[in-house]
């Protein structure tokens, strides 16, 4: 019955497979879910499991990531770690199918969300990525669009089936769910470029959150943030793990110790060779027992 969600029900779209428009498509989707929920309800749905299996990436010939196996858990963070350029973003990015989206890349292996293979024959990759929303480095709202289409901009995108109510009950709660909605609830017509970086990010994770999707890959939200806002980051994305999975890249290690369940260090042993998943556990047998050397250097600071 899953399958219908990534089969068929969004076959009709047809936006331009570019980097420019990932955003807008990330997005896209109906929002029969999201309609249906009163505003500011708290569901308790349970979160769908990630997994992925064998999972190789490639640019061209170069082969970035080699044979990744790990689940990410419902209802939990799972913190990706390792140093630059081990991989950690291009595994993220197969994660929604946003790896294809760059020329001449390609995948090997297979990710399941919910069992379900999101690369299997006929999947619909507006629809994964509808379903496995990402937030991205840099706070990247559309700068002309007004605060509150922003976080409309995925339900725009099927404009002719939502009503201005229903809109704006989705547009609260998302902007609510983000701890946005008290900022900025009197100058929801005033432009999102217009608030602090911080701010920018959480708009971001509302406009994420305003399609309901099933997972949120956050790719090191808050490297351009100040403490404290990232600390403000770090406290929604604990409640944001009552409603959803989520995979968090982040190169701060108190970060990674403090906002995640689970860690996942990744490594590659010399540069051009392709990045690996060295373990994966619980952060804290990961940050205080790690069965692996490479990782005990690693999380102790000896190198990275
Ligand atoms: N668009 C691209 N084209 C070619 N190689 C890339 C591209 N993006 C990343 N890479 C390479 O893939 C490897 C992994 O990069 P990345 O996933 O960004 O690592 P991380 O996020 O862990 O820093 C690096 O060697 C990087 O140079
Ligand atoms: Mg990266």
């Amino acid at each position: 019955m899953e399958g219908r969600k990534l089969r068929g029900m969004f076959g009709s779209q047809t936006k331009p497979e570019t980097e420019e428009g990932q955003n807008t498509m990330s997005q896209a989707g109906p929002v029969t879910e999201t309609s249906s929920q009163a505003p500011g309800t708290v569901s308790a749905r349970r979160a769908k499991t990630l997994e992925a299996k064998g999972v190789n990436l490639y640019y061209g010939d170069f082969h970035a990531v080699e044979n990744v196996t790990m689940t990410i858990e419902p209802n939990k963070v799972t913190a990706l770690i390792g140093s630059s350029g081990c991989g950690k973003t291009t595994f993220l990015r197969s994660l929604n199918r946003m790896h294809e989206l760059t020329p001449g890349a390609s995948v090997k292996g297979d990710i399941y969300l919910d069992g379900e293979d999101i690369y299997g024959g006929g999947v619909d990759p507006v629809a994964v990525r509808r379903l496995v929303g990402m937030v991205f480095q840099q706070p990247n709202p559309f700068p002309t669009m007004s605060i509150y289409d922003n976080v409309a901009a995925g339900l725009n995108f099927n404009a002719g089936k939502v009503s201005k109510g229903d809109k704006d009950a989705v547009v609260e709660k998302s902007l609510r769910g983000a701890h946005l909605w008290d900022e900025v609830k009197d100058r929801l017509d005033r432009p999102g470029s217009g608030l602090s970086g911080g701010q920018q990010q959480r708009l971001c994770i509302a406009r994420a959150t305003a399609v309901s999707p099933e997972v949120l890959l956050m790719d090191e939200p808050c490297s351009a943030l100040d403490p404290v806002a990232t600390l403000a980051i770090e406290d929604l994305i604990a409640e944001l793990k009552k409603e959803y999975t989520i995979a968090i890249v982040t190169h701060n290690m108190q970060q990674a110790a403090r906002a995640s369940d689970n860690t996942a260090f990744f490594n590659l042993d010399e540069s051009g060779k392709p990045g690996h998943l060295v373990e994966i556990g619980t952060t804290e047998d990961i940050f205080t027992r790690p069965k692996q050397k490479e990782t005990e250097d690693y999380v102790s600071g000896r190198f990275g």
